[in-house]
């Protein structure tokens, strides 16, 4: 979800909505605003859908006045619908709320508060606030909202006006993201930065268990008792156009494209021109290494994908044992890991629930946490014990692209850096993988000459109802990267398999024409792979291959083929995954489909 709030002398609907825009990818199935046009109660408007709904309707009934706060939303508790819409507000429409996150509480404080008189138009734990403040509330908006943080339990930011008090918004944060956008004359409250970018660079950024006031002159950081608390100013260096689309139509498209350049910053990040690795900042130094015992790798969605990989590679190069584990699994099975695990956590937002959770869990039993992220100051970037950004910039379309290549950078250098420390590999040799790893670059860009020809191929199967992906090894796990991507934007029932496993039950849904993409990239299960191929073409399958160039032997057996430069095999994932990528791009554009903003989906999932 995504809050905005505006304080000044303009208009403050126009702030808002505009800012709502800038955080669409947040969440979007309903979004509201309220304003205090200097009535007796609050004008709020709140629409089901997406923001142009509510954007149509201020038009035709715009809200004046100078302070005002919005939200759009990611239905969690109620589904989405006018009523559940934020923001949310008690009986008499004086104060009004918005939140991200979940009052874990709710439905005991929406009980005490039934058996008072309350009554709730809504099925959101956010309406509870609303009614409880209303309780709590003698004159005094500051007041009320520090007794409220002390019954509320749960993650939030909340955004809260009170009518009688047209000088300030109060803002309070735990466990959701939160900032304060710093004018001249006129101050900003948002869950993002990329909200309030076009009119301030300058931010506060607010820390958990803190409540801020946000007046159009002044701003105050407080402890929850109230005790006022100094921060610095953040000067946020990257622009807006950044995070905007660049020429391309879709985000998506853009961010396929920029990743042979951000591939090769993130290694920037990590390698100096010599050639060297450098951990140390994160605790990953030879000494710290020798003592662990094992590696978990958590994550959710496409970060997990980027785990897999990792765990291939890692084990690959430094014979150490890799567990790769869904963030909300491992957060509730009590997993085997002690002071000489090294988790490595996983999160291009840095603020997905499940994997901040997990990574508490594993910091209670002692492990080291390294996290990698690619967004500074998030949530996780905070907690985690050690960080390693990837600098893929903001990533905006839902589906991940180009923070799934930079993650997978990262691991590929730990593996390396890691297989060295352990007297594996000899620095000659990691100096060698390093070289290969930065040819990537080329290799990728390579790939998006072919643009045209996959968007053929996307056109030959955009009708299927299903579709299918195999690889082995490194190939399968790339497969599995590249049937989500398929899922997520083309709503095609993709699934992959390993391919040796085919023969054990998926076979039997191959029928005639229904597509298989398969990743014949690694040498040494190259014949393995042509005869599984000749298993489904043999029942009727439309194959496109993806094979390392001079492999012309695959043009044989299967209908379509895409070549990778001929790569060492470790590195053939990137190349590979940039052909699903566009592959699933194209199957979305080709039927119309949000490409950016899948239906169902949200980029940032800071709920269970
Ligand atoms: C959401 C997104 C996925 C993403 C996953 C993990 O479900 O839709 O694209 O892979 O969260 O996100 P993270 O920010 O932790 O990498």
């Amino acid at each position: 979800c995504g809050i905005v709030g505006y304080i000044g002398s303009q208009n403050a609907q126009d702030f808002v909505i505009d800012g709502l825009e800038k955080l669409e990818y947040r969440g979007y199935d309903s979004a509201g605003i309220a304003v205090n046009t200097g009535k007796s109660e609050f004008n709020i408007v709140k629409k089901v859908g997406r923001l142009k709904n509510l954007e149509n309707a201020l038009k035709e009934n715009p809200l004046e006045g100078n302070i005002g706060i919005g939200h759009t939303r990611w239905a969690t508790h109620g589904k989405p619908s006018d009523e559940n819409s934020h923001p949310h507000f008690n009986k008499d429409k004086t104060l009004v709320v918005v939140h991200n996150g979940i009052i874990e509480n709710y439905l005991e404080l929406k009980k005490d508060l039934v058996a008072k008189g309350y009554e709730f138009k809504s099925e959101t734990d956010t309406e509870v606030v609303a009614h409880l403040l209303d309780s709590l509330y003698e004159g005094d908006l500051l007041e009320a909202v520090k007794k409220l943080l002390k019954i509320i339990k749960g993650a939030y930011a909340l955004g809260m006006m009170s009518i009688s008090e047209p000088d300030r918004i109060i803002a309070a944060r735990k466990e959701s993201p939160l900032i304060v956008g710093l004018g001249k004359g006129e101050n900003f409250i948002a869950s993002d930065i990329p909200a309030i970018l076009k009119y301030t660079r300058d931010v506060y950024l607010i820390e958990n268990n803190e409540i801020v006031e946000i007046k159009k002159d002044s701003v105050k950081i407080m402890d929850v008792d109230g005790n006022e608390i100094k921060r610095d100013v953040t000067h946020v260096e990257w622009d807006l156009e950044a995070a905007s689309k660049g020429g391309y139509e879709y985000f998506m498209e853009k961010e396929i494209h920029e990743q042979p350049e951000v591939l090769v910053k993130t290694l920037n990040s990590r390698v100096d021109e010599n050639y060297n690795i450098n951990f140390d900042d994160a605790g990953l130094t030879k000494e710290y290494l020798s003592g662990i015992n094992d590696i978990y790798i958590v994550a959710c969605g496409t970060a997990y994908h980027a785990g897999l990989a990792g765990k291939h590679i890692i084990e690959k190069k430094t014979r150490i044992r890799v567990d790769v584990e869904i963030a909300s699994e491992f957060r509730y099975r009590n997993p085997v890991i002690d002071e000489k695990t090294l988790v490595i956590v996983l999160s291009q937002s840095g603020e997905t629930l499940d994997t901040l959770e997990a990574m508490k869990e594993a910091k209670k039993h002692g492990a080291r946490i390294v996290a990698i992220t690619n967004v500074v100051g998030s949530s996780i970037a905070r907690e985690a014990d050690h960080v390693v950004y990837t600098w893929a910039g903001p990533e905006i379309a839902v589906a991940s692209t180009k923070a799934y290549t930079t993650q997978m950078v990262i691991l590929n250098l730990m593996a390396i850096d890691f297989a060295y420390k352990f007297g594996k590999i000899t620095k000659d040799e990691a100096v060698e993988d390093i070289k290969k790893l930065y040819d990537v670059e080329q290799s990728i860009q390579k790939m998006l000459e072919y643009d045209e020809k996959i968007k053929n191929a996307a056109d030959k199967i955009k009708d299927s109802e299903s579709m299918f992906y195999l690889g082995r090894g490194l190939d399968y796990v790339i497969a599995v990267e590249g049937a989500l991507k398929s899922k997520e934007v083309s709503y095609i029932h993709s699934e992959a398999f390993a391919s040796g496993e085919l023969k054990h039950g998926t076979i039997a849904l191959i029928t005639d024409g229904v597509p298989v993409v398969v990743n014949v990239t690694q040498s040494g299960l190259f014949e393995k792979s042509v005869s599984n191929i000749k298993e489904v073409t043999s029942r009727g399958a439309y194959v496109i291959a993806i094979a390392k160039e001079g492999n012309t032997v695959v043009e044989e057996v299967a209908d379509e083929v895409f070549y990778i430069p001929d790569v060492e095999d470790d590195y053939a994932g990137f190349p590979t995954i940039v052909i699903h990528q566009l592959l699933a791009y194209y199957l979305s554009k080709l039927k119309g489909n949000d490409v950016d903003k899948p239906r169902n989906l949200a980029k940032s999932v800071t709920v269970e």
